[in-house]
């Protein structure tokens, strides 16, 4: 599972070397999966079956008040816009699941402020992965963080998961609960935690295309993601943010998120 997180790793920094002004969504799942193809994997988002419709792409990508499976687009990026780009590996058996959130060019003070926060929120959920713990302290250390902390909105409709031979296993991750409650953490659960925060309100809805999440009030939304094995004391992270957080600072449209 390593291995398949470090190449999803890998594929979501081939896509942050290519943003920039005029850049287009859809060439961004190109490269993502061409880098994943050519390492001998498979896009695990690829074709999974959804409500009306199976999942068209390998990677998703939302932009601004997208908040999660973004259908990628032909539509020129822009100065300003922040983009989350979530992709999955699966190889060897086992699926790697990951999120960034990159803001191009300046998207104003407020934006990367949220972008900030949601990203230390998945720290501070993984940070109670720990054997003994319950998926609850998982949720309200996220959820307290983003809510009452910063007042966010964090998303109800869309939680984590369990994940190894398949993408999606049980248990549910919510990234909002009460501690001490749901399913109990075992060391060596395989769990993706993926907290989706809005700027503004916690409602989404369905675009008309069946698969793209977005804000109710059209404010933006940031969302980050890794894979961790849970263990006494501390959880193994098995995604990494190393490759995107170095290309992202090696881009020069890119402003970093600076946690
Ligand atoms: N990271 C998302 C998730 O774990 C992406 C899934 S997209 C899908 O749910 F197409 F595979 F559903
Ligand atoms: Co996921």
């Amino acid at each position: 599972m390593r291995h398949s997180n470090l190449l999803v790793g890998q594929a979501i920094a081939e896509a942050a070397k290519a943003i920039k002004p005029g850049a287009t969504t859809m060439q961004l799942n190109a490269l993502i999966e061409t880098f994943i193809r050519d390492n001998g994997g498979v896009p695990s988002f690829l074709n999974y079956p959804g409500h009306d419709s199976a999942y068209p792409f390998s990677a998703c990508i939302s932009v601004n008040d997208a908040v999660v499976h973004g259908f990628p687009v032909n539509t020129p990026l822009k100065e300003g816009d922040i983009i989350s780009v979530d992709a999955g590996v699966f190889k060897n058996g086992f699926h790697g699941d990951s999120a960034y959130t990159f803001a191009l060019g300046d998207p104003g003070k407020d934006v990367l402020e949220l972008m900030r926060v949601t990203k230390a929120s998945l720290y501070k959920g993984i940070a109670k992965a720990v054997a003994g713990n319950r998926v609850g302290d998982i949720a309200w250390a996220v959820q307290e963080y983003c809510e009452k902390d910063h007042k966010y909105g964090v998303v109800r409709e869309l939680v984590g998961h369990g994940i190894g031979r398949e993408l999606h296993e049980d248990p549910q991750v919510p990234n909002f609960g009460k501690r001490g409650n749901g399913a109990k953490l075992n060391a060596f659960m395989t769990i993706a935690i993926e907290p989706m925060v809005n700027m503004g309100k916690k409602e989404v809805f369905y675009d008309s295309d069946g698969w793209t999440v977005r804000t109710k009030d059209g404010k933006a939304s940031a969302h980050y993601e890794h894979t961790v094995c849970v263990m006494p004391v501390k959880a193994d992270i098995l995604s990494s943010f190393d490759n995107i957080e170095a290309a992202e600072k090696a881009n020069p449209h890119l402003i970093d998120s600076y946690y």
